[in-house]
């Protein structure tokens, strides 16, 4: 099993495991991913680590090339990603420190050009064909410049939910299993309006990231759970100004405590993927 970790805000390196290789992709049919892949192993399994800003966080929310980051997952055989986000807390009753493992996802991003790799007769020519997996779905989808409605009633794996949740409560984290994810364009932070709006709407938590990232993985038929840090109350909830500096300390704060506990969740999981995630490409594309 090859496992993919995502970083965000305060985790850019995988430290405690083994790092046995870095892995440059220069070139997808999406352009280049936010950094080089680092290739680790921990206890008898392999793990990819991406940090979605870049090491030195040095890209914004709006400019993560988020197609070619899960493609590249896709180039080194990824097939379920464990991705960790820095969010606000709208829902009032959630404290800073809390680990959320979101179960649903609302869409407030502009979509930045990048929310498909199913672009139907849009879709970029480039190398598709993937040296283990062959002429699988995703390659035909592609080749074939076909238009796809995938399903994402359920957009995060209940699979890495489950386990994520089990463990992370018994390593002593304040944990809640489910909330919904708010995704906002950035990089501005929301004004007190928005996240009153947003609770009316049914939000618990709000961030940059999820949207696309999640949609992507699911479209390549690639697991991705979500596990995300309040490092925050949102914009009129917090009695001070938003800082990023509180963001970045509760995150690296509970960062190693995350990032130790994946192997862990990872032994729990059962071999067969779950099918939503697995063949999200079946029934989906237009004939
Ligand atoms: N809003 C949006 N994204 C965030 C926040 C927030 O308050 N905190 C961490 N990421």
């Amino acid at each position: 099993m090859r496992i993919g970790i995502i970083g965000g805000s305060g985790l850019y390196t995988l430290e405690g495991y083994d790092i046995l290789d870095r892995r440059h992709i220069r070139r997808t049919p999406w352009g280049e991913p936010s950094a080089d892949y680092i290739i680790a192993g921990k206890d008898g399994n392999e793990y990819v680590f991406l940090a979605r800003h870049g090491h030195d966080h040095s890209i914004p929310p709006h400019k993560i090339p988020f197609k070619a980051n899960i493609w590249g997952f896709r180039l080194l055989e990824v097939d379920r990603i464990f991705a960790i986000s820095a969010v606000g807390a709208i829902d009032p009753n959630l404290e800073v420190g809390t680990v959320v493992i979101p179960d649903q996802l609302i869409d407030f991003t502009r979509t930045r050009g990048q929310i498909s790799f199913y672009d139907g007769k849009f879709t970029p020519e480039g190398e598709f064909m993937h040296p283990a997996f062959g002429e699988d779905r995703v390659y035909k989808a592609l080749t074939q410049k076909k238009v796809v409605h995938i399903d994402v009633s359920q957009p995060f794996c209940q699979q890495g939910r489950k386990y994520a949740y089990e463990v992370l409560s018994e390593k002593g984290l304040n944990v809640v299993p489910k909330g919904t994810y708010v995704a906002m364009e950035g990089p501005r932070l929301e004004t007190s309006a928005e996240i009153r709006a947003l609770r009316i709407l049914g939000g618990d938590l709000v961030g940059m990231t999820a949207v696309p990232e999640a949609f992507l993985a699911r479209e390549l038929e690639i697991c991705y759970t979500l596990i995300t840090i309040i490092t925050n109350k949102a914009a009129g909830i917090s009695p001070t100004k938003l800082t990023t500096d509180e963001v970045l300390q509760v995150s690296s704060r509970m960062k190693q405590i995350i990032i130790n506990s994946i192997p862990d969740i990872v032994s729990r999981l059962p071999e067969e993927r779950d099918p939503v995630c697995s063949e999200s490409l079946k029934g989906a594309i237009m004939e």
